[in-house]
């Protein structure tokens, strides 16, 4: 390893990750290249016990993270976690927003969306970034410095698809992922003067619970994909459509995450990063 290597690999020692969602899929990956350069972590999850075993897992019992239960529809639970937080740590640098949900319950049951598949969305992917980056922010400002990322799609910046392959049943989620975009841009603006950025990753097509979520609507309710079984389904859709030509993993997406919170991005807020394989270029 480099001089330089060694320096980057380390570039997020001492500080303190908030990561919510983190017990599994795409946080967790966040979770471990920013734990691989040195953050300790909070792992805020609605399932308490996966964040806590997620927390043991990725940094070991006594090591630096901690795995805690927290919804984050509801500002108590958060405001409980970023105080566990400080109490372990004495400071949180770094906020990342990562909890989302693809549509209500009975998803995969569904042709096309209901009102459960907006009130969830909107509740989850655009409150919950909101209620997380609130939970966060008076301690940053009053430090003068932090660094928040929220977790959009590439599905928040433009509607994908031809109108028949994505099915109407995902317009919540897209909808609830450009709120959320415009939602960094207005906070970016709020709390340049305070010293805290505030950025959105955008992430193509990762195979996680959601997406299999994704697949098993898609074998039961769109003609084409009958008889498929899920991850014929994930690689179908990938097949064509990134031209970089693979699916993105969880590191992929917590390496563009670490740099946005490292010293490197010092001078970008208010800005969305697609983190696609060229899927979309907007
Ligand atoms: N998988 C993809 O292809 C993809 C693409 C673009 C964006 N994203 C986004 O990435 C983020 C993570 O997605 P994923 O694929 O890892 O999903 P996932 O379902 O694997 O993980 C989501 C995590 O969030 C937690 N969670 C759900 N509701 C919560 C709540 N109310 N409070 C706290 N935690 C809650 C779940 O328990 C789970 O651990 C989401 O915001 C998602 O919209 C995913």
């Amino acid at each position: 390893m480099t001089a330089d290597r060694a320096i980057l690999s380390r570039q997020l020692e001492g500080q303190v990750a908030l990561i919510t969602g983190a017990a599994s899929g795409i946080g967790r990956g966040i979770a471990e290249v920013l734990h691989s350069r040195g953050a300790s972590l909070v792992i805020v999850d609605i399932d308490g016990d996966a964040a806590r075993q997620a927390a043991a897992e990725i940094a070991g019992n006594g090591g630096a993270a901690m795995g805690l239960s927290g919804d984050v529809t509801d500002p108590s639970t958060l405001a409980t976690a970023v105080d566990t937080a400080l109490e372990r740590f004495g400071e949180i640098d770094i906020c990342i927003a990562n909890a989302g949900v693809i549509g209500g319950p009975g998803f995969s049951d569904r042709r096309d969306y209901s009102d459960a598949d907006w009130d969830a969305t909107q509740a989850v992917n655009l409150r919950g970034v909101v209620n997380t980056n609130d939970a966060v922010r008076p301690h940053m400002a009053e430090r003068g410095s932090g660094r928040i990322i929220n977790i959009a799609s590439h599905g928040g910046r433009a509607p994908r698809g031809d109108g028949s392959e994505l099915g109407s049943i995902q317009v919540p989620y897209g909808v609830s992922k450009a709120g959320v975009i415009q939602w960094t841009m207005h906070l970016a603006l709020q709390i340049a003067k305070h010293g805290i950025t505030v950025n959105a990753v955008c992430p193509g097509t990762l195979w996680t619970p959601m997406w299999q979520r994704i697949a098993v609507m898609r074998s039961q309710q769109q003609a084409r994909y009958l008889g498929m079984d899920s991850k014929e389904i994930f690689d179908r859709q990938i097949q064509g459509s990134v031209p970089l030509g693979r699916p993105q993993t969880p590191t992929d997406i917590g390496n563009a995450v670490a740099f946005l919170a490292s010293d490197d991005a010092r001078i970008i807020t208010g800005q969305a990063l697609n983190v696609n394989g060229g899927a979309t270029m907007n």
